[in-house]
């Protein structure tokens, strides 16, 4: 059955105080529409259409990537108004399922249930039931127990306004009879809008069946309207992945205090410590420990390989068994093979260190082919940029360099050769030589020190 998939996108969403549209604030480090469409993608053979108004250029723009039909309401009249302007796309048999930009956590799983219970006379709602309805259109059932109307809290009686059984506004209807429902409605109520609710009493009235279903949790229907409810969700949301991780077979310290930001995969014996956030996608192997206050961003850690606390990797790979932090900086481009060790005030950017080698202190290793099993004494700079072009430095297998080492690049240093400490190398240096570039000590007899005057 062909299915026509409305996402409401429209809204001045003035309670954010923002001026990005609503809908592309962030929950889990995705914009709350860009999760709308990827759960509606995910929807078998679904045409999206994406109603857009307030900011909606921003909206369009960030949602380029998706294959959907653009639908523009520039006066957004109500969500019967914005289901209107669609109605020209959409399709003669089937159904058009009702979402919003700003509940962004609707599962497929949900979707499929409305879904399956569809039918060219069958309107299917999903409801739920809250302890405090306030705001939320009430759901009127008849003395059979059948789902009679919706009622905007705003046009409620008091009876009404006791009911807890609430429209989360996601309603699947046969597009039959929707061109119809549409035409019919009115703007005669408390807020002067379309309301795309009316459509229920409609329905009721034909004989369609309506039937409803419920989400699996609350958080799945929870629309943000500002960003105390937006905290809210990013919470709930984050609370979810770590609940999920854990199934996995990860230890979170505490799965209260982690972030997740995008997609994080993790191996079996993980272990994650308090305060880390993960960005982009980010792959940990099996036995990966992360110490506290770690950010990951785009990036492969192998097998057994230990993070120490206050570590920042960005676009890099690491291989197994390697010993980070803490307070390392690998920035994009950094490969570090097995073994490797990178210690404390370290950055890398662009730098291949290879198995076994060592950079254990305050340095800056970037533009880098290094080997294997080398040794970087404390303070070691690669001066990789003259002003105007970065250069490589290239360091072969068993080189062992000095503490306080400049390397200026573009450089070469070969197998098994040793740079005393101190050296500012700025010439090649040949297999297992010695090289000294540094000026000599000389030492002063019976020296007399200044005296005060
Ligand atoms: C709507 C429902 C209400 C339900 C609630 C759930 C109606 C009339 N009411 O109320 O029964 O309990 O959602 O949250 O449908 N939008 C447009 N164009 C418009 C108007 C709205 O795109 O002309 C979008 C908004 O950007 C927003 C969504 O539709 O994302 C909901 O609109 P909103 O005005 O917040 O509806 P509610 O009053 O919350
Ligand atoms: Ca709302």
């Amino acid at each position: 059955m062909s299915l026509d998939i409305v996402i409401l996108a429209a809204g001045k969403g003035s309670r954010m105080k923002s001026s990005y549209s609503k809908v592309l604030h962030k929950v889990g480090g995705t914009a709350m529409v860009r999760r709308v469409l990827t759960t509606a993608s995910r929807m078998p053979e679904a045409n999206l259409h994406l109603v857009v108004g307030h900011q909606g250029e921003q909206v369009s723009e960030h949602c380029q990537d998706f294959s959907v039909n653009l639908v523009w309401q520039n006066d957004p009249q109500g969500t019967g108004d914005a289901l209107r302007r669609v109605a020209p796309s959409l399709q003669n048999t089937g159904s058009t399922l009702t979402l919003y930009g700003d509940v962004p956590l609707i599962s497929a799983n949900t979707l499929e249930k409305m879904v399956s219970l569809s039918s060219p006379n069958t309107l299917v709602m999903l409801t739920i039931n809250l302890a405090d309805p306030t705001g939320y259109g009430r759901i009127v059932r008849n003395g059979q127990g059948q789902v009679a109307a919706i009622v905007e809290q705003k046009d409620a009686s008091v009876e009404e306004l006791a009911i807890q059984e609430v429209n989360t506004g996601i309603l699947l209807a046969p597009n039959a009879h929707l061109q119809a429902w549409l035409a019919a409605l009115t703007n005669d109520n408390a807020q002067g809008e379309y309301y795309l609710t009316d459509i229920i009493a409609m329905a009721a009235q034909q004989g369609i069946d309506i039937v409803t279903v419920q989400p699996s949790n609350e958080a799945e229907v929870a629309g943000v309207n500002d960003r105390i409810q937006l905290a809210a969700l990013e919470r709930e949301w984050q609370q979810q992945v770590a609940s999920e991780l854990m199934r996995q077979g990860a230890t979170l310290l505490d799965p209260a205090r982690l972030d997740v930001r995008g997609e994080l995969q993790t191996g079996q014996d993980v272990v994650i410590d308090v305060n880390c956030v993960f960005e982009g996608k980010v792959v940990l192997g099996d036995r990966v420990e992360i110490g506290p206050n770690c950010y990951l961003k785009d990036c492969v850690i192998g097998e057994g390989t230990l993070i120490k606390s206050h570590s920042m990797i960005d676009d890099s790979q690491v291989g197994d068994a390697c010993d980070i932090g803490p307070f390392a900086r690998l920035r994009p481009g950094t490969k570090l093979a097995n073994k490797a060790k990178i210690g404390n005030f370290v950055e890398t950017k662009k730098a291949h260190i290879g198995e076994g080698s060592k950079v254990n202190h305050l340095s800056y290793v970037g533009d880098t082919q290094m080997g294997a099993n080398v040794n970087v004494g404390a303070g070691t700079i690669t001066c990789n940029y003259d002003g105007v072009n970065k250069h490589l430095t290239q360091v072969a297998d068993n080189v062992f360099i000095g503490s306080n080492t400049s390397l200026v690049a573009p450089v070469e240093v070969a197998e098994g050769a040793t740079i005393a400490a101190g050296s500012t190398i700025t010439k090649a240096v040949g297999e297992k030589q010695l090289a000294f570039a540094r000026a000599r000590q000389s030492n002063k007899d019976n020296w007399l020190r200044p005296t005060k005057k």
